[in-house]
C-alpha cells in the first residue's frame, strides 16, 4: 500500500500540499464513467481528472474541442457516484472560459453544482488569469495546466513537445509561478522537456503533476484507456501501458461470439 493510501483516507487539496511537502509522489488518471472510477478509486488513485480528452477516447472526435460543458457533467457525475477517497477534478471544456470571466465562473459553478465535483481544471496561464481568478474566489478549487494545452491545437499545428526554445520556457515558469500566486492548488503540465518540469516543480509549492513532463515532479497523470491498452495507434514516448486491453478484449468477444454461434454459450449451469 502506497503511504498516501496509508495516511489520506479522503484526498483534498491540503493533502496534495502535504503529498508535496514530504515528497510523496501523486498518482492521477483520467475516468469518465461510473464502473471504471469505482476500481481505480479502490485500487488507491489520488486524483481522478475526468478529462476532455473523453472527447477523443469516449466519443471518437479527432481533438478535444467539440465535448460540451453539459456532457462533461454527464461524465463527472458518473465518475462521483462511484468515488470513496480520490479527488475528483473536471476540465472545463473549450468555449466554456475563454470569452470572458463571469461566463467561466458559471461554467464553473456548473460542474461542481451538477455534478458534485471537487476541483476544475483549465488550460492556460496569463490569458485566462481573470477567469481563473474569479472561479478561485468563488471557492472553487482550480487545477492549471501548462505546456501542451490540446485545447489550442489548431494554434500549435501539432502536438510536438512544447517550450523547447528559451523564451516559451520562461513564460511557462512565469505562468506557474502566476497560477501558484493566485491560488490553484496544482498545476498539470504536458509534453516539456524533463529539465524545465524539474526547475518549475521546485519554485513552487503547489504539486506539479506531469505528462510526458519527466520524473522531477511531484506527481504523473495518464489517460486511463491509454495506460490500460484499449487505445492502440496513440503511442508517444512518454506513455507506459500496463496492460493490452485492446487484444484482450477483442479475443474474449471474438471467443463469446464463436460460442453463441457453435451453441456452446450458454450451457446447462448457465440456464434457468
Ligand atoms: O483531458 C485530459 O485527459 C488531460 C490530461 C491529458 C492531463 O487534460
Amino acid at each position: 500500500m502506497s503511504s498516501a493510501k496509508k495516511n489520506y483516507s479522503r484526498i483534498t487539496t491540503n493533502a496534495l500540499h502535504k503529498m508535496k511537502q514530504q515528497g510523496d509522489k501523486i498518482a492521477m488518471l483520467t475516468a469518465y464513467d461510473f464502473t471504471l472510477a469505482g476500481i481505480i478509486d479502490k485500487a488507491g488513485i489520488d486524483i481522478i481528472l475526468v478529462g476532455d480528452s473523453a472527447s477523443n477516447v469516449i466519443a471518437g472526435h479527432e481533438t478535444t474541442l467539440p465535448i460540451t460543458l453539459d456532457q462533461m457533467i454527464y461524465h463527472a457525475a458518473s465518475v462521483v457516484r462511484a468515488i470513496e477517497r480520490a479527488l475528483v477534478v473536471v476540465d472545463l471544456p473549450f468555449g466554456t472560459y475563454q470569452a470572458d470571466s463571469k461566463e467561466a465562473l458559471r461554467s464553473a459553478i456548473r460542474i461542481m453544482k451538477e455534478s458534485g465535483a471537487h476541483a476544475v481544471k483549465l488550460e492556460g496561464g496569463e490569458k485566462i488569469k481573470d477567469s481563473i481568478e474569479r472561479i478561485l474566489k468563488a471557492g472553487i478549487p482550480v487545477m492549471g495546466h501548462l505546456g501542451l494545452t490540446p485545447q489550442s491545437i489548431y494554434k500549435f499545428g501539432t502536438y510536438t513537445v512544447r517550450a523547447r526554445e528559451d523564451e516559451e520556457a520562461q513564460t511557462l515558469l512565469k505562468d506557474a509561478k502566476m497560477l501558484e500566486e493566485i491560488g490553484c492548488f496544482a498545476i498539470v503540465l504536458e509534453k516539456i522537456p524533463a529539465k524545465l518540469a524539474q526547475k518549475v516543480a521546485q519554485s513552487v509549492s503547489i504539486p506539479i503533476i506531469g505528462i510526458g513532463a519527466g520524473d522531477a515532479v511531484d506527481g504523473q497523470v495518464l489517460v486511463m484507456h491509454d495506460m490500460l491498452g484499449m487505445t492502440k495507434e496513440f503511442s508517444p514516448r512518454f506513455l507506459r501501458r500496463y496492460l493490452n486491453l485492446h487484444d484482450q478484449i477483442s479475443n474474449a468477444v471474438n471467443q463469446y461470439t464463436k460460442d453463441v454461434k457453435s451453441g456452446h454459450f450458454p450451457n446447462a449451469d448457465e440456464q434457468y
